[in-house]
């Protein structure tokens, strides 16, 4: 399988995104997708800043949303090589949302959601520089009404979003409310060390299958009711 992560290129030193950082901290990267090429504007010093805030320690949660994780890159690839046209597909913890734009270009009707400003804000200017339609919304795990409203979804995505933080268990209570039926939720994960535990707790409700990806640690974990 190819993979998205080598087809990611950046190229930075590009116009600002109009969100919460300095236009000329803002750099642009090229994901090569079945579905087409997406452009993903993001800060360029993601990563530095998640490193200075020495990842929570003051209790403020770092910019995680800012940086183009190897789960969401290759959760958009997935989703790229599967039909989702029509589908309605949420996003939970989109950061960037590149899996959203993908699910998007390939047709389906997607909303974005993060607890982060920043995330909603280059979710929105990401699909509106690629001209893809996405709504995107605020979903905090612990009040999660958007997500809620929309529900039964056909598809919930989620890419790394198994790492330590206190939201694990809202996220764990509000997955099973979020499909019936036929629906799925896949969760993109690099063996984060609380993703089993989790995956454990999810089979109370779930079949999990999980599938291998181009990237040696990410994989995705496909969730689906076992009482429908
Ligand atoms: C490691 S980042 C992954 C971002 C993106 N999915 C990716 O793979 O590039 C985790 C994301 O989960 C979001 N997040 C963390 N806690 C959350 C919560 N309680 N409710 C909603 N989003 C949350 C963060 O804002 C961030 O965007």
């Amino acid at each position: 399988m190819p993979s998205a992560t080598s087809g990611f290129t950046l190229y930075g030193d590009a116009p600002g995104a109009g969100a919460d950082a300095d236009p000329h901290d803002v750099g642009h990267s090229v994901v090569e997708l079945p579905t087409g090429r997406i452009e993903l504007a993001h800060p360029l010093d993601a990563l530095d800043r998640i490193y200075r805030l020495n990842f929570g320690k003051d209790g403020t949660e770092p910019p995680y949303w800012a940086q183009p994780w190897p789960s969401g890159i290759e959760l958009a690839s997935v989703v790229a090589r599967r039909d989702v046209g029509g589908a309605r597909v949420l996003e939970l913890g989109c950061g960037l949302a590149l899996p959203s734009l993908a699910a998007a270009q390939g047709g389906a009707r997607v909303l974005a959601t993060d607890h982060a400003p920043g995330a909603l804000a280059f979710a929105a200017h990401n699909a509106e520089r690629n001209g893809i339609r996405l709504e995107v919304a605020r979903c905090d795990w612990s009040d999660p009404w958007s997500a809620v409203a929309g529900a039964p979804w056909d598809l919930v995505l989620a890419a790394d979003v198994l790492y330590d933080h206190g939201s694990l268990v809202a996220l764990a209570d509000l997955l099973p409310q979020l499909v019936r039926g036929t629906g799925e939720v896949w969760i993109a994960d690099q063996d984060r060390p609380p993703a089993r535990e989790f995956l454990d707790a999810c089979r109370q409700w779930a079949t999990v299958s999980t599938i291998d990806t181009a990237h040696p640690e990410v994989r995705v974990h496909r969730l689906r009711r076992r009482d429908c």
